[in-house]
């Protein structure tokens, strides 16, 4: 039995779109804006949340990587940094992303180290046991079958592989937690209209990060897909989370 609905919350209610397509739609869209709209509404910190979550990896030395959801490939860029794997493999459904990606590892120099691909989470095209490490930051409230796509990506990591998600939680304790509601649900969705000129983006964000299995619900997710050593480490107050597990 499924722990979790995974094509509930959609960009846009009244579309006749699968989730998928319509996040590849809105991805698509709002890519020109993205990495500016990440890192002002965050205020930088998600560079230090990729750290943390990259550092868990630290001990893998992964040679071979996987960045699934890779977007505009920030993921992909400062694990290749911090890591020096001999190959990181990003792979997205939404080419707009991915042409943002491929600039900047163009103008990092870093193309034989850092490939991106067009793929899906849900239908990885690489054969089993290929990756030390796996990576997602932010992309996994966006599948539409939260389970496969997992799934996948336990089939594509070599036995010992360590897969590492970055996803945003909700915090607990009272007064955060209503100064974070405000952000995500009123100035959040603001300011994201006004720099990506889309509605329902960062609206989106707000209903998928409240609705999102987390924490507890998602360690038991892994566990029951087959993820060993499952944990979840709380960042920022509980804004967001690194969960870890391995094959
Ligand atoms: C919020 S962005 C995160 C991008 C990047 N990982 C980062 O940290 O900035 C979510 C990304 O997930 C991608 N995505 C959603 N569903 C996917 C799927 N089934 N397979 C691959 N990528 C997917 C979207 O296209 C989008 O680029």
């Amino acid at each position: 039995m499924s722990l979790y609905k995974h094509d509930a919350i959609v960009p846009l209610i009244n579309s006749p779109d699968s989730k998928k397509q319509q996040v590849e739609q809105m991805f698509d869209k709002i890519a020109f804006r993205y990495d500016f709209l990440n890192h002002f509404l965050s205020a930088g910190i998600d560079v230090w949340w990729r750290k943390k979550a990259i550092k868990e990896l630290k001990k893998v030395h992964p040679k071979e990587m996987l960045d699934v959801a890779t977007g505009t490939a920030d993921m992909a860029i400062l694990a290749s940094k911090m890591l020096g794997p001999v190959k990181i493999t990003g792979i997205d459904i939404s080419e707009g992303m991915l042409d943002i990606g491929k600039k900047k590892v163009e103008k990092l120099d870093l193309q034989k180290k850092i490939v991106l691909l067009k793929g899906d989470s849900e239908t990885i095209f690489f054969e089993k046991n290929s990756f030390d490490a796996v990576t997602v930051a932010f992309g996994v409230r966006n599948f539409e079958n939260l389970e496969k796509g997992l799934q996948e990506i336990l089939r594509v990591l070599k036995p010992g592989g360590k897969l590492v998600v970055l996803e945003f939680t909700r915090p607990s304790l009272p007064l955060i937690k209503q100064l974070y509601n405000f952000y995500l649900s009123v100035l959040a969705p603001k300011v994201g209209r006004l720099f990506s000129k889309n509605n329902s983006a960062y609206q989106y964000l707000n209903d998928s990060v409240q609705k999102f299995p987390e924490r507890k619900i998602f360690v038991e997710i892994l566990n029951k897909l087959g993820y060993k050593n499952t944990s979840c480490k709380p960042l920022s107050l509980g804004i967001c989370s690194i969960y870890c597990g391995e094959k």
